[in-house]
């Protein structure tokens, strides 16, 4: 772990890292080796993976959990660990789209779930930072104040703790706001290494650099099969990886689009009100306060634009940057990091059965920017669908259902932005320019193909190719984080190739280079 006092990246040009993972111990979990059985595999070693293993071997179920990296340094390493019910404006939209029954599975959920997290640090007496604070959605726009009251009336009928405010604890003005008592935060990596320590032991286990790459479904027991091989026969699977790595003609990649959005961690001179805020309207601000050495973080997030597409995608942290010296007394910016976000069309999240035909294999994934509880509420579901068969919540999670009109439109936008990057991506001219500088990445013409360059701090080219290995468009150049980030799904690859996030599990490919020259032929 790293020595907090000697940080400071006010400039922004340090690789980003999250302070949540830079402030936890690595884990080395043994990767998968040979074939196994289990009652239940476990896809995934996110916060999704991991609580459910816990509640299933809480249960008495046998769990094995196959991660593909290391635990909680995707997503859950990367959120701001809001544990919340307010969702911003959610629950409006569920009431016209859905219905009262289902809004009210979903608050009831979410509201379980703040409870579940706070009952488990009780009892296993985790120490992970955890406390109970207020949640505040807050609008500057005149045109959003009647969706904030409309907002606070649907929320106090679902039982929800909700007041509509005129002002908040925040030092700059607001047109109004909503705050839900009761809601928590916490450190999501030190809650998950906790509970993850309890999982190993009398039939359960964890693995780590384990890739999952199949699902075999030819006999009455399926297997996940892994990049090296391996088997691992279930009664159950659960595909917990954020964007699932197996569709099993779920179509998930129509239904799932991917968003990226940042985070600054700061310290400031004043002290931060208590509570966590988000903002009602574009652009999104996010504010948060966490523990940190003898004083305090303020994590400023925000930012979201959809995976891949956009340029000079450093300029989104230098808007938070100017968002946070222009409100607040700024003393240094310590860290910086960035999330991916699975969103569903409808807006609510897919936990269930990967298809209505599939009753041996479940997914949970599409939590938008509310993980922390919808990963928590997954966990109780699957559990319950599991161990009892039906679960109080499954038809608002349901990833089958049919909500033509709450999906139709976004459904036909993200459709229709996949086709016209997949063809503009082909169609991209290339300038011709010899060189590549230290740090610089883009793509150029070589040998009448297009490839993706980046030259890293040492001289050393890398050369890959642009297509994408899940269904074929082209990556795009994010400079903020050095990463091919696709358009059309959101799989996102390092400089090298190497896959980063899914759907796709297949590295790009590299390009070779004539021995003694440092240069692509252009
Ligand atoms: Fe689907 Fe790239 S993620 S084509």
């Amino acid at each position: 772990m790293e020595n907090n006092t000697t940080r400071s990246t006010r400039d922004l040009t340090r690789i980003p890292e999250s302070y949540w993972i830079t402030s936890t111990p690595d884990t080395s979990y043994p990767a998968l080796d040979k074939d196994l059985t289990a009652d239940v595999a476990i896809v995934g070693g996110g916060l999704v993976g991991i609580s459910t293993a816990f509640l299933l071997k809480q249960a008495g179920v046998k769990v094995v959990i196959l991660e593909a990296d290391r635990i909680g340094k995707g997503t859950t390493g990367h959120t701001t660990a809001k544990i919340t019910s307010q969702h911003s404006l959610i629950y409006a939209h569920i009431e016209q789209y859905f219905g009262h029954e289902i809004a009210q599975q979903y608050a009831d959920a979410n509201q379980a779930a703040i409870q579940t997290v706070a009952r488990i640090v009780h009892e296993q007496a985790i120490d992970c930072d955890f406390s109970h604070r207020p949640a505040y959605v807050y609008t500057q726009a005149e045109d959003y104040i009647e969706k904030i009251a409309k907002e606070a009336e649907i929320a106090k009928q679902l039982g929800i703790k909700a007041d509509y405010l005129e002002e908040t604890p925040l030092p700059f003005p607001i047109k109004a706001a909503l705050r839900f008592a009761e809601q928590a935060q916490f450190h999501p990596r030190k809650y998950l290494l906790a509970l993850a320590k309890l999982i190993p032991g009398n039939g359960s286990d964890i693995f780590e650099t384990t890739r999952c790459v199949d699902i075999e479904k030819d006999d009455k027991l399926p297997k996940v099969i892994t990049e090296n091989g391996h088997k691992v026969s279930a009664e159950r699977i659960i595909i917990a990886t954020h964007f699932p790595f197996y569709d099993g003609l779920g179509l998930y990649f129509t239904r799932i689009y991917q968003e990226r959005s940042h985070v600054l961690a700061i310290r400031m001179r004043d002290s931060f009100p208590e509570g966590m805020f988000i903002s009602a309207e574009s652009p999104t601000r996010s504010l948060r306060s966490q523990k940190y050495d003898d004083g305090e973080l303020i994590l400023v997030g925000g930012e979201h634009y959809k995976t891949g597409q956009g340029e000079n995608i450093i300029n989104h942290y230098n808007n938070l940057r100017d968002f946070a010296l222009t409100t607040f007394d700024v003393e240094d910016i310590l860290y910086r990091w960035s999330t991916q976000d699975c969103q569903t069309v409808d807006k609510l999240p897919y936990v269930g059965h990967l298809t209505a035909n599939t009753v041996n294999l479940y997914v949970a994934t599409g939590f938008g920017k509310w993980g922390m509880t919808n990963s928590t509420v997954s966990a109780m579901l699957l559990r319950d669908l599991i161990v009892k068969g039906e679960s109080p919540w499954q038809d608002a999670y349901n990833p089958s259902r049919v909500t033509i009109t709450a999906s139709a439109p976004e459904f036909v936008k993200q459709n229709a932005n996949v086709a016209v990057n997949y063809i503009s991506g082909k169609l991209a001219i290339l300038p011709v320019e010899p060189e590549i500088k230290v740090g610089e990445g883009r793509k150029i013409a070589t040998d009448g193909k297009i490839a993706g360059a980046y030259r890293d701090e040492a001289g050393k080219l890398y050369l890959v190719d642009t297509t994408c290995t899940h269904l074929g468009c082209e990556v795009s150049w994010n400079d903020a984080e050095k990463t091919w980030d696709c358009p059309c799904h959101g799989s996102r690859f390092s400089y090298k190739g190497d896959v980063l996030e899914g759907p796709t599990h297949k590295p790009l490919n590299k390009i070779d280079q004539a021995p003694n020259d440092p240069e692509p032929n252009l």
